[in-house]
Protein backbone atom coordinates (compact mmCIF):
# COMPACT_ATOMS: atom_id res chain seq x y z
CA UNK A 1 0.00 0.00 0.00
CA UNK A 2 1.14 3.41 -0.87
CA UNK A 3 1.13 6.39 1.33
CA UNK A 4 -2.07 7.89 2.37
CA UNK A 5 -3.67 10.42 0.26
CA UNK A 6 -2.95 13.99 1.25
CA UNK A 7 -4.68 16.06 3.67
CA UNK A 8 -4.47 18.89 1.65
CA UNK A 9 -6.03 17.49 -0.94
CA UNK A 10 -8.74 19.85 -1.66
CA UNK A 11 -10.93 18.22 -4.47
CA UNK A 12 -12.07 21.69 -6.36
CA UNK A 13 -12.97 19.92 -10.21
CA UNK A 14 -16.61 18.40 -10.70
CA UNK A 15 -16.69 14.36 -11.23
CA UNK A 16 -16.58 13.44 -14.53
CA UNK A 17 -19.64 12.18 -16.72
CA UNK A 18 -18.70 8.60 -17.98
CA UNK A 19 -19.44 9.27 -21.31
CA UNK A 20 -17.32 12.48 -23.01
CA UNK A 21 -16.87 15.75 -22.02
CA UNK A 22 -20.27 17.95 -21.90
CA UNK A 23 -20.85 20.73 -19.39
CA UNK A 24 -17.62 22.86 -18.69
CA UNK A 25 -17.77 23.68 -14.91
CA UNK A 26 -17.68 27.28 -14.40
CA UNK A 27 -14.21 29.59 -14.08
CA UNK A 28 -12.99 30.83 -10.46
CA UNK A 29 -11.89 34.32 -9.54
CA UNK A 30 -8.25 34.40 -9.18
CA UNK A 31 -7.04 34.95 -5.69
CA UNK A 32 -4.83 37.94 -4.46
CA UNK A 33 -1.22 36.97 -4.66
CA UNK A 34 -1.06 38.83 -1.25
CA UNK A 35 -3.20 36.24 0.68
CA UNK A 36 -1.54 33.34 -0.76
CA UNK A 37 2.01 33.69 -1.13
CA UNK A 38 4.33 32.45 1.75
CA UNK A 39 8.30 32.68 1.42
CA UNK A 40 9.98 29.65 0.13
CA UNK A 41 11.07 27.40 2.93
CA UNK A 42 14.13 25.86 1.19
CA UNK A 43 18.02 27.27 1.97
CA UNK A 44 18.86 30.56 0.68
CA UNK A 45 22.46 29.13 -0.21
CA UNK A 46 20.91 26.34 -2.03
CA UNK A 47 18.67 28.04 -4.63
CA UNK A 48 21.42 30.96 -5.23
CA UNK A 49 23.48 27.49 -6.07
CA UNK A 50 20.95 26.35 -8.60
CA UNK A 51 20.75 30.19 -10.62
CA UNK A 52 24.28 29.97 -10.53
CA UNK A 53 24.25 26.64 -12.70
CA UNK A 54 22.60 28.47 -14.92
CA UNK A 55 24.42 31.70 -15.32
CA UNK A 56 27.40 29.36 -15.43
CA UNK A 57 26.60 27.03 -18.00
CA UNK A 58 25.97 29.78 -21.21
CA UNK A 59 28.49 31.86 -20.16
CA UNK A 60 29.09 33.58 -23.94
CA UNK A 61 25.22 34.37 -24.25
CA UNK A 62 25.08 36.43 -21.46
CA UNK A 63 28.53 37.95 -22.16
CA UNK A 64 25.92 39.46 -24.95
CA UNK A 65 23.04 41.54 -24.92
CA UNK A 66 20.36 38.74 -24.59
CA UNK A 67 18.07 40.88 -24.53
CA UNK A 68 16.87 41.48 -28.54
CA UNK A 69 17.26 37.27 -28.34
CA UNK A 70 14.98 37.26 -25.53
CA UNK A 71 12.60 39.70 -27.49
CA UNK A 72 12.24 37.64 -30.31
CA UNK A 73 11.69 34.36 -28.36
CA UNK A 74 9.13 35.94 -26.56
CA UNK A 75 7.44 37.11 -29.74
CA UNK A 76 7.65 33.24 -31.50
CA UNK A 77 6.01 32.02 -28.20
CA UNK A 78 3.06 34.74 -28.02
CA UNK A 79 2.52 33.58 -31.60
CA UNK A 80 2.82 30.15 -30.46
CA UNK A 81 5.70 29.30 -33.27
CA UNK A 82 7.13 26.73 -30.95
CA UNK A 83 8.81 25.64 -34.05
CA UNK A 84 10.68 28.78 -34.54
CA UNK A 85 10.91 29.74 -30.66
CA UNK A 86 12.86 26.59 -30.21
CA UNK A 87 14.80 26.50 -33.70
CA UNK A 88 17.98 27.76 -32.72
CA UNK A 89 20.31 27.52 -30.31
CA UNK A 90 20.42 30.71 -29.12
CA UNK A 91 16.88 30.79 -28.79
CA UNK A 92 17.47 27.58 -26.38
CA UNK A 93 20.24 29.25 -24.76
CA UNK A 94 18.07 32.52 -24.05
CA UNK A 95 14.97 30.92 -22.99
CA UNK A 96 16.78 28.88 -20.58
CA UNK A 97 18.48 31.64 -19.27
CA UNK A 98 15.69 33.80 -18.47
CA UNK A 99 12.60 30.88 -18.38
CA UNK A 100 13.66 27.63 -16.57
CA UNK A 101 15.84 29.51 -13.40
CA UNK A 102 12.80 30.72 -11.73
CA UNK A 103 10.85 27.62 -12.75
CA UNK A 104 13.98 25.19 -11.36
CA UNK A 105 13.59 27.19 -8.00
CA UNK A 106 10.04 27.06 -7.92
CA UNK A 107 10.29 23.44 -8.44
CA UNK A 108 12.86 22.59 -5.61
CA UNK A 109 10.34 23.82 -3.54
CA UNK A 110 7.41 21.54 -4.85
CA UNK A 111 9.22 18.63 -4.56
CA UNK A 112 10.13 19.84 -0.75
CA UNK A 113 6.56 19.99 -0.17
CA UNK A 114 6.15 16.59 -1.44
CA UNK A 115 8.54 14.68 -0.66
CA UNK A 116 6.85 12.42 1.89
CA UNK A 117 4.62 11.68 -0.95
CA UNK A 118 7.39 11.48 -3.59
CA UNK A 119 9.39 9.09 -1.54
CA UNK A 120 12.71 9.26 -3.82
CA UNK A 121 14.75 6.39 -4.08
CA UNK A 122 12.48 4.27 -1.48
CA UNK A 123 13.43 1.12 -4.41
CA UNK A 124 17.01 -0.64 -4.05
CA UNK A 125 18.65 -1.75 -7.07
CA UNK A 126 19.07 -5.07 -7.77
CA UNK A 127 22.23 -4.65 -8.77
CA UNK A 128 24.11 -2.19 -7.40
CA UNK A 129 21.82 -2.19 -3.71
CA UNK A 130 22.00 1.49 -4.57
CA UNK A 131 19.06 3.48 -3.77
CA UNK A 132 17.81 4.49 -7.54
CA UNK A 133 15.07 7.19 -8.37
CA UNK A 134 14.26 7.19 -12.00
CA UNK A 135 12.47 10.36 -13.21
CA UNK A 136 11.25 11.02 -16.53
CA UNK A 137 10.62 14.99 -17.40
CA UNK A 138 8.40 15.06 -20.30
CA UNK A 139 8.43 18.43 -22.42
CA UNK A 140 11.59 18.71 -19.70
CA UNK A 141 14.36 19.61 -22.55
CA UNK A 142 15.04 23.68 -21.29
CA UNK A 143 16.49 21.81 -17.84
CA UNK A 144 14.69 23.29 -14.82
CA UNK A 145 13.45 20.13 -13.76
CA UNK A 146 17.42 18.79 -14.06
CA UNK A 147 18.47 21.89 -12.35
CA UNK A 148 16.13 21.20 -9.38
CA UNK A 149 16.92 17.52 -9.04
CA UNK A 150 20.60 18.59 -8.83
CA UNK A 151 19.58 20.56 -5.75
CA UNK A 152 17.82 18.17 -4.57
CA UNK A 153 20.19 15.54 -4.03
CA UNK A 154 21.86 18.41 -2.64
CA UNK A 155 19.15 18.88 0.04
CA UNK A 156 18.91 15.13 0.51
CA UNK A 157 22.88 14.96 0.77
CA UNK A 158 22.71 13.84 4.38
CA UNK A 159 20.56 10.60 3.97
CA UNK A 160 21.78 9.78 0.20
CA UNK A 161 25.59 9.47 1.03
CA UNK A 162 24.51 6.62 3.41
CA UNK A 163 22.12 4.93 0.73
CA UNK A 164 24.75 5.32 -2.31
CA UNK A 165 21.51 7.31 -4.16
CA UNK A 166 21.34 7.74 -7.51
CA UNK A 167 18.96 9.72 -9.95
CA UNK A 168 18.66 8.57 -13.19
CA UNK A 169 16.69 11.13 -15.22
CA UNK A 170 15.17 11.12 -18.69
CA UNK A 171 14.19 14.12 -20.28
CA UNK A 172 12.17 14.34 -23.49
CA UNK A 173 11.20 16.78 -25.88
CA UNK A 174 9.83 17.84 -28.98
CA UNK A 175 12.74 20.80 -29.57
CA UNK A 176 16.58 19.68 -29.71
CA UNK A 177 17.37 20.68 -26.49
CA UNK A 178 20.34 18.03 -26.31
CA UNK A 179 23.14 20.86 -25.73
CA UNK A 180 21.37 22.74 -23.25
CA UNK A 181 20.81 19.35 -21.35
CA UNK A 182 24.45 19.01 -21.14
CA UNK A 183 25.39 22.09 -20.26
CA UNK A 184 23.03 22.21 -17.35
CA UNK A 185 23.94 18.85 -16.33
CA UNK A 186 27.68 19.93 -16.38
CA UNK A 187 26.69 22.41 -13.86
CA UNK A 188 25.09 20.53 -11.61
CA UNK A 189 27.75 17.69 -11.55
CA UNK A 190 30.84 19.92 -11.60
CA UNK A 191 32.52 22.57 -8.93
CA UNK A 192 31.93 26.24 -10.31
CA UNK A 193 34.96 27.66 -11.52
CA UNK A 194 36.02 30.08 -9.05
CA UNK A 195 38.45 33.45 -9.65
CA UNK A 196 41.99 32.70 -9.70
CA UNK A 197 41.76 35.30 -6.96
CA UNK A 198 39.10 33.26 -4.98
CA UNK A 199 40.34 32.61 -0.90
CA UNK A 200 41.38 29.50 0.21
CA UNK A 201 38.32 29.30 2.31
CA UNK A 202 36.09 29.73 -0.73
CA UNK A 203 38.33 27.37 -3.00
CA UNK A 204 37.67 24.69 -0.36
CA UNK A 205 33.93 25.38 0.02
CA UNK A 206 33.37 25.39 -3.22
CA UNK A 207 31.53 21.54 -4.45
CA UNK A 208 29.40 20.57 -7.29
CA UNK A 209 25.60 20.02 -6.54
CA UNK A 210 26.06 16.56 -6.84
CA UNK A 211 28.38 13.43 -7.62
CA UNK A 212 28.55 12.94 -11.43
CA UNK A 213 28.88 8.91 -10.35
CA UNK A 214 24.86 9.37 -8.77
CA UNK A 215 23.07 11.85 -10.98
CA UNK A 216 22.93 10.57 -14.95
CA UNK A 217 20.96 12.42 -17.25
CA UNK A 218 19.98 11.05 -20.89
CA UNK A 219 17.90 13.31 -23.22
CA UNK A 220 15.74 12.24 -25.94
CA UNK A 221 13.98 14.37 -28.62
CA UNK A 222 10.53 13.02 -29.82
CA UNK A 223 7.26 14.47 -30.02
CA UNK A 224 5.31 12.49 -27.19
CA UNK A 225 2.00 12.98 -29.21
CA UNK A 226 3.52 10.97 -31.86
CA UNK A 227 5.68 8.18 -29.94
CA UNK A 228 4.46 4.82 -30.89
CA UNK A 229 3.06 3.00 -27.40
CA UNK A 230 6.44 0.65 -27.34
CA UNK A 231 9.06 3.30 -27.83
CA UNK A 232 7.16 5.28 -24.71
CA UNK A 233 6.80 2.00 -22.77
CA UNK A 234 10.64 1.80 -23.40
CA UNK A 235 11.43 5.46 -23.00
CA UNK A 236 9.09 5.96 -19.40
CA UNK A 237 8.69 2.29 -18.62
CA UNK A 238 11.11 1.68 -15.46
CA UNK A 239 10.14 5.51 -13.88
CA UNK A 240 9.34 6.20 -10.50
CA UNK A 241 8.12 9.60 -11.66
CA UNK A 242 6.96 11.37 -14.60
CA UNK A 243 6.84 14.72 -14.53
CA UNK A 244 4.44 16.87 -16.87
CA UNK A 245 5.74 20.60 -15.83
CA UNK A 246 4.14 23.70 -17.99
CA UNK A 247 3.35 21.49 -20.93
CA UNK A 248 0.29 19.63 -20.56
CA UNK A 249 -1.57 22.35 -21.72
CA UNK A 250 0.62 23.21 -24.49
CA UNK A 251 -0.20 19.36 -25.50
CA UNK A 252 -4.42 19.79 -25.14
CA UNK A 253 -4.31 23.18 -27.07
CA UNK A 254 -2.20 21.10 -29.81
CA UNK A 255 -4.67 18.32 -30.11
CA UNK A 256 -7.09 17.58 -27.15
CA UNK A 257 -7.40 13.72 -28.65
CA UNK A 258 -3.69 13.07 -29.58
CA UNK A 259 -3.32 14.37 -25.74
CA UNK A 260 -5.75 11.73 -24.15
CA UNK A 261 -4.32 8.95 -26.83
CA UNK A 262 -0.87 9.82 -25.34
CA UNK A 263 -2.02 10.10 -21.69
CA UNK A 264 -4.03 6.32 -21.97
CA UNK A 265 -0.36 5.36 -23.45
CA UNK A 266 1.51 6.75 -20.83
CA UNK A 267 -0.88 4.54 -18.06
CA UNK A 268 -0.26 1.75 -20.52
CA UNK A 269 3.57 2.03 -20.11
CA UNK A 270 4.21 2.43 -16.43
CA UNK A 271 4.02 0.26 -13.60
CA UNK A 272 1.72 0.47 -10.66
CA UNK A 273 2.97 2.79 -7.87
CA UNK A 274 4.27 5.06 -10.72
CA UNK A 275 3.47 8.72 -9.88
CA UNK A 276 2.29 11.90 -12.73
CA UNK A 277 3.20 15.24 -11.27
CA UNK A 278 1.67 17.81 -13.19
CA UNK A 279 2.32 21.35 -12.64
CA UNK A 280 0.76 24.03 -15.08
CA UNK A 281 -0.54 27.65 -14.61
CA UNK A 282 -3.48 27.69 -13.10
CA UNK A 283 -6.86 28.46 -14.93
CA UNK A 284 -5.42 26.82 -18.07
CA UNK A 285 -8.67 26.05 -20.38
CA UNK A 286 -9.01 24.15 -23.61
CA UNK A 287 -10.79 25.10 -25.93
CA UNK A 288 -12.75 21.66 -27.52
CA UNK A 289 -15.47 21.60 -30.44
CA UNK A 290 -18.55 19.19 -30.07
CA UNK A 291 -21.34 19.17 -32.32
CA UNK A 292 -20.26 21.91 -34.21
CA UNK A 293 -20.29 24.48 -31.25
CA UNK A 294 -17.10 25.12 -28.92
CA UNK A 295 -16.63 24.93 -25.56
CA UNK A 296 -13.80 25.92 -22.78
CA UNK A 297 -13.02 23.17 -20.42
CA UNK A 298 -10.08 23.75 -17.35
CA UNK A 299 -6.90 21.25 -17.97
CA UNK A 300 -7.52 19.62 -14.59
CA UNK A 301 -10.84 18.99 -15.37
CA UNK A 302 -9.74 17.25 -19.06
CA UNK A 303 -6.54 15.52 -17.10
CA UNK A 304 -9.14 14.33 -14.54
CA UNK A 305 -11.87 12.71 -17.05
CA UNK A 306 -9.02 10.91 -18.86
CA UNK A 307 -7.57 9.49 -15.78
CA UNK A 308 -9.85 9.12 -13.53
CA UNK A 309 -12.79 7.76 -14.97
CA UNK A 310 -14.61 5.04 -13.39
CA UNK A 311 -17.40 4.82 -16.88
CA UNK A 312 -18.06 1.42 -17.61
CA UNK A 313 -15.52 1.62 -21.05
CA UNK A 314 -12.83 2.24 -18.22
CA UNK A 315 -13.43 -1.21 -16.37
CA UNK A 316 -10.75 -3.08 -17.83
CA UNK A 317 -7.67 -0.05 -18.23
CA UNK A 318 -5.54 0.43 -15.48
CA UNK A 319 -6.43 3.39 -13.38
CA UNK A 320 -4.80 6.37 -11.19
CA UNK A 321 -5.74 7.87 -8.12
CA UNK A 322 -4.91 11.44 -7.16
CA UNK A 323 -2.77 12.21 -4.02
CA UNK A 324 -2.69 15.45 -4.19
CA UNK A 325 -4.02 18.37 -5.58
CA UNK A 326 -3.63 22.29 -5.06
CA UNK A 327 -5.88 24.66 -7.24
CA UNK A 328 -3.19 27.80 -7.10
CA UNK A 329 -0.43 28.10 -5.51
CA UNK A 330 2.50 30.40 -5.22
CA UNK A 331 6.26 30.65 -5.29
CA UNK A 332 7.76 33.72 -4.09
CA UNK A 333 11.48 34.00 -5.00
CA UNK A 334 13.49 35.09 -1.86
CA UNK A 335 14.68 39.41 -2.35
CA UNK A 336 18.16 38.29 -1.28
CA UNK A 337 18.85 35.95 -4.60
CA UNK A 338 21.21 37.67 -7.64
CA UNK A 339 20.79 37.13 -10.95
CA UNK A 340 21.52 38.92 -14.23
CA UNK A 341 18.14 37.75 -15.71
CA UNK A 342 14.97 39.46 -14.35
CA UNK A 343 13.53 36.44 -11.98
CA UNK A 344 9.67 35.87 -11.49
CA UNK A 345 7.40 34.82 -8.58
CA UNK A 346 5.23 32.19 -10.10
CA UNK A 347 1.66 30.85 -9.91
CA UNK A 348 0.77 27.25 -10.58
CA UNK A 349 -2.08 24.40 -10.04
CA UNK A 350 -0.67 20.95 -9.22
CA UNK A 351 -2.11 17.90 -9.43
CA UNK A 352 -0.05 14.20 -8.72
CA UNK A 353 -1.24 10.88 -9.17
CA UNK A 354 -0.27 7.18 -8.62
CA UNK A 355 -0.75 4.66 -10.94
CA UNK A 356 -2.85 1.89 -8.89
CA UNK A 357 -1.92 -2.11 -9.60
C1 LIG B 1 6.50 25.83 -21.54
S1 LIG B 1 7.82 24.72 -21.88
C2 LIG B 1 8.12 24.03 -20.27
C3 LIG B 1 9.51 23.54 -20.12
C4 LIG B 1 9.85 22.90 -18.77
N1 LIG B 1 9.07 21.72 -18.52
C5 LIG B 1 9.69 23.87 -17.64
O1 LIG B 1 8.80 23.67 -16.82
O2 LIG B 1 10.44 24.83 -17.56
C6 LIG B 1 7.01 23.38 -22.72
C7 LIG B 1 7.98 22.34 -23.23
O3 LIG B 1 7.21 21.27 -23.80
C8 LIG B 1 7.82 20.88 -25.01
N2 LIG B 1 6.78 20.26 -25.85
C9 LIG B 1 5.70 20.85 -26.39
N3 LIG B 1 5.00 19.96 -27.13
C10 LIG B 1 5.66 18.79 -27.04
C11 LIG B 1 5.44 17.50 -27.59
N4 LIG B 1 4.40 17.26 -28.39
N5 LIG B 1 6.32 16.51 -27.32
C12 LIG B 1 7.39 16.75 -26.50
N6 LIG B 1 7.64 17.96 -25.96
C13 LIG B 1 6.80 18.97 -26.21
C14 LIG B 1 8.37 22.19 -25.57
O4 LIG B 1 9.37 21.97 -26.56
C15 LIG B 1 8.91 22.86 -24.31
O5 LIG B 1 10.21 22.48 -24.04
Amino acid sequence: MGPPISRNLHRTTKKAPSKGPSKPPKAKAPVAAAEIAPSSTLPIDLLQLLLNVFKNSFPDRLSSDIKPLLQEVKGHLYNRDFATAFGKEEYLEAYALRWSPSRALCYLQIFEDLKDELNPFHSVSEETEDAEWDVVCLGGGAGAEIVTLGGLMKLLEPVNEEHGAEANITAIDIADWSNVVTRLRDGVVNKPLLSKYASAAAQEANKALTDPACFSVAFHQHDILNTPLDILSKLVGKADLVTLLFTLNELYTTSLSLTQKFLLSLTTSLSAGALLLVVDSPGSYSTVSLNGTEKKYPMQWLLDHTLLDTGSKAQDSPKWEKIKEEESKWFRLPDTLRYPIELENMRYQLHLYRRCG
